[in-house]
This record gives structure tokens, sequence and C-alpha cells, in this order.
């Protein structure tokens, strides 16, 4: 077992926990969130991916020691059922839904893309979404909901 702190969605937690677990199961064991999903846990899917200093990453195979003091957010820090995040209210407009288990993944995924590069092209949006699979082939609707977040943000 290992000290370590995490920031988590704006707070911080001081955790003892085996430096190899990975972080999606500190996240959702230790902490309850349930944003992250557990699909493939092989770096494949992306339905586990949160943002880590800015970065989209797979928290599945991530071993919670290389977070130490790292700034994550996952799907419940960007807003709220009643204040949903600009992105989140996109999808809500834009019916960008089926089963939900990919989405932690494509919001999170499409939000750092356009943190990082707010003039990313379709081509871009198109890229980046193409390493989270959705196995109810919701992808024209993300896509239209991550281009209208994307045009409002840009004002
Ligand atoms: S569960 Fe992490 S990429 Fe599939
Ligand atoms: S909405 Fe069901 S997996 Fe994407």
């Amino acid at each position: 077992m290992s000290a370590m702190t995490l920031t988590v969605n704006g707070r911080s937690y001081s955790l003892d926990v085996d430096p190899s677990t990975p972080l999606l199961y500190v996240l959702s064991d230790d902490l309850e969130l349930r944003g992250p999903k557990f699909g493939c846990g092989l770096a494949q899917c992306g339905a586990c991916t949160v943002i880590a200093d800015g970065r989209a990453i797979r928290s599945c195979v991530t071993p919670v020691e290389t977070m130490d003091g790292a700034d994550i957010t996952t799907l419940e820090g960007l807003g709220t059922p009643e204040s949903p995040h600009p992105i989140q209210r996109a999808f809500i407009d834009e019916q960008a839904a089926q089963c939900g288990f990919c989405l932690s993944g494509v919001i999170l995924t499409a939000k750092a893309l356009l943190d990082e590069n707010p003039k990313a092209t379709d081509a871009e949006i198109q890229e980046a979404l193409s390493t989270v699979l959705c196995r109810c082939f919701v992808h024209v609707r993300m896509f239209r909901a991550i281009r209208r977040y994307a045009t409002e943000r840009a004002g």
C-alpha cells in the first residue's frame, strides 16, 4: 500500500492503495464515481476515459501511482442534472445517446480535444471520436452534438 493524493473533480483525496491499482478501480470503488465505465479493460474501447491534467486518458490501464498529484476530471465533474455543462447540454439537445455506456468516453474525449484545439476541424473531431467505441451506433448524433458545442463555445 502507498499513500498518495489525487484531485478529482476539484476535490482533494488522500488515498492509501496498492500503487499498481488501475485508476478506474480507485475512482469507482474508493471514490464511488460511476461516470467512467469498465468496458474492455484493455485500452481499446474508451469507456473508462477521464481527463487528467488536460489529457484524455484510459483509466483502466493507468496505474494510480502514475497519477499522484494529478488533477482529474470525470463526467461527474462537468455538470449536474440541474445544471449540465454546455457539452452535456448539446448532447441532450441532439438526443445523442442510446444506452449511454460510452458517453463518458465520448464527451470527455471531445472536451479534451476542444479545450486544446477549439478550432478542431470536423475531420479532427471524427478522428478523436474514432478511438471511442459505441455499440449503439449513435455516432452521427454525437458528432452533431460535439459540433454544436464547438460552435457555441467559439461564440
Ligand atoms: S475499459 Fe478502458 S479502454 Fe475499455
Ligand atoms: S450509446 Fe450505447 S454504447 Fe454508445
